[in-house]
């Protein structure tokens, strides 16, 4: 047996991962090969070493304790219907034995906090070496029940808290854990390190700090445990960092770059507050502007709102959303972020979905750019 904890486990990747793999499991989802890396001839050896009929699920969350995985599923595909309702009634028998364990929410920022009533570790006035014993005890049980596991974390992005002389070693780390210096970590520095005590794979789906943080690296190194990741980079961002690259060697000069990022539901109320929206930017944009001194955009929206139109320096000169037209004109500072809210009429809770389109010039030049496409969701 195998087996992959998923921190975050109720939210819409988690759930999605689990309804699929159960799904493939109970013969009701074809397993489809395009897409999917660890379908690729490369990784015949990882697919007859761990089958996917034969890996465990499980994880951690901070919201809805008294559900199931499949519960917790259903109000996600209710909200989205983002796949076959069969998958999802196919996955029911294994998806409801699984209960996400108490996780922790520490410095997880207002994003987080919006997302509702937290139940968390620090929640029962644990210390950080209490909460670290528990995630470790959670792994260790899965662990001793299922062989070979690793530890995805897919939960909110939390914002990056500055890291100092503590961060760099391990030593000095373990001493920030033992005197419970609870304002110097975060929820997923304690998530990456206590499974890689436990000699965990750890690998990092959202761009919070995770195991990237010098100290745990450093315990990844000393205990030979691989750990990974800084974001899923599943769409837009996969876009910029394979094609920022190609512009530089190619010697192309990028005078801007929009994008859209549709974010639904959940995800989009984290980073709708800024705090947490600052590591998802720094993560999209960094590939680029390392490479470039160029302007770049990132015009996200959530429940039927643009909230945020990104760019490090321009002018928005119009919006135009379905049949209205908004026409703003902004001058966007560097690094600046612009909240856009459309109109709408339908009441809360209903589905929306609109054509907009986006224009901005970048200043110092005279070419205006446009980015389209579709924003939906439901009305808040
Ligand atoms: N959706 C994508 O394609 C995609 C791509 C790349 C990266 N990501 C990142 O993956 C993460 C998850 O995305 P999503 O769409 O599933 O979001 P989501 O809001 O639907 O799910 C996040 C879940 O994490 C839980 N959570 C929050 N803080 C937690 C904590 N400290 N411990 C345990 N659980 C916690 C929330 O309760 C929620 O159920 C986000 O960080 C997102 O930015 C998503």
């Amino acid at each position: 047996m195998a087996g992959i904890w998923l921190i975050g486990a109720y939210g819409a990747v988690s759930t999605t991962t689990m309804t699929g793999i159960a799904a493939i499991k109970a013969g009701a989802a074809p397993r489809v090969q395009a897409g999917i890396v660890t379908e690729a001839p490369e990784c015949d050896p990882i697919r007859s070493k761990f089958p996917l009929e034969k890996i465990a699920l499980g994880g951690h969350e901070v919201r809805f304790l008294d559900r199931n995985a499949y519960q917790a599923s259903e109000k996600i595909w209710e909200e989205n219907v983002h796949f076959q309702r069969s998958y999802l009634d196919a996955s029911k028998n294994e998806l409801s034995k699984i209960f996400a364990k108490k996780g922790t929410a520490i410095n997880c920022g207002p994003g987080v906090d919006a997302l509702g009533d937290l139940q968390t570790l620090e929640g029962e006035g644990l210390t950080l070496s209490e909460i670290v014993g528990r995630l470790m005890k959670d792994y260790d049980s899965f662990k001793n029940k299922n062989g070979d596991v690793c530890v995805i974390n897919a939960a909110s992005t939390e914002p990056h808290i500055t890291l100092g002389e503590e961060h760099q070693s391990l030593d000095a780390f373990e001493g920030l854990i033992d005197e419970n210096k609870t304002e110097m970590v975060t929820a997923s520095m304690l998530y990456a390190y206590a499974a890689i005590k436990q000699k965990i794979p750890y690998g990092n789906f959202t761009p919070s700090h995770g195991a990237t943080v010098p100290a745990i690296r450093e315990l990844a190194v000393t205990q030979k445990i691989p750990y990974m990741g800084d974001d899923g980079k599943t769409g837009e961002t996969l876009m910029k960092t394979t094609l920022a690259p190609m512009f530089k060697m190619r010697n192309l000069k990028i005078l801007g770059w929009a994008g859209f990022n549709i974010l639904g539901d959940d995800d989009g109320v984290t980073l709708s507050k800024d705090k947490n929206k600052e590591s998802k930017i720094e993560s999209k944009d960094k590939a680029i502007s390392s490479i470039s001194s160029g302007s770049f955009g990132t015009i996200s929206a959530t429940k039927g709102t643009i909230t945020d139109i990104y760019s490090t320096n321009g002018t928005i000169t119009n919006i135009a959303v379905g049949t209205c037209t908004l026409s703003p004109s902004t001058t966007v500072a560097a690094g600046a972020l612009q909240a856009f809210v459309i109109p709408c009429s339908q009441s809360s809770g209903e589905r929306v979905n609109y054509d907009v389109t986006i224009s901005y010039s970048t200043t110092g030049s005279s070419i205006t750019q446009q980015a389209t496409g579709s924003v939906s969701g439901r009305v808040p």
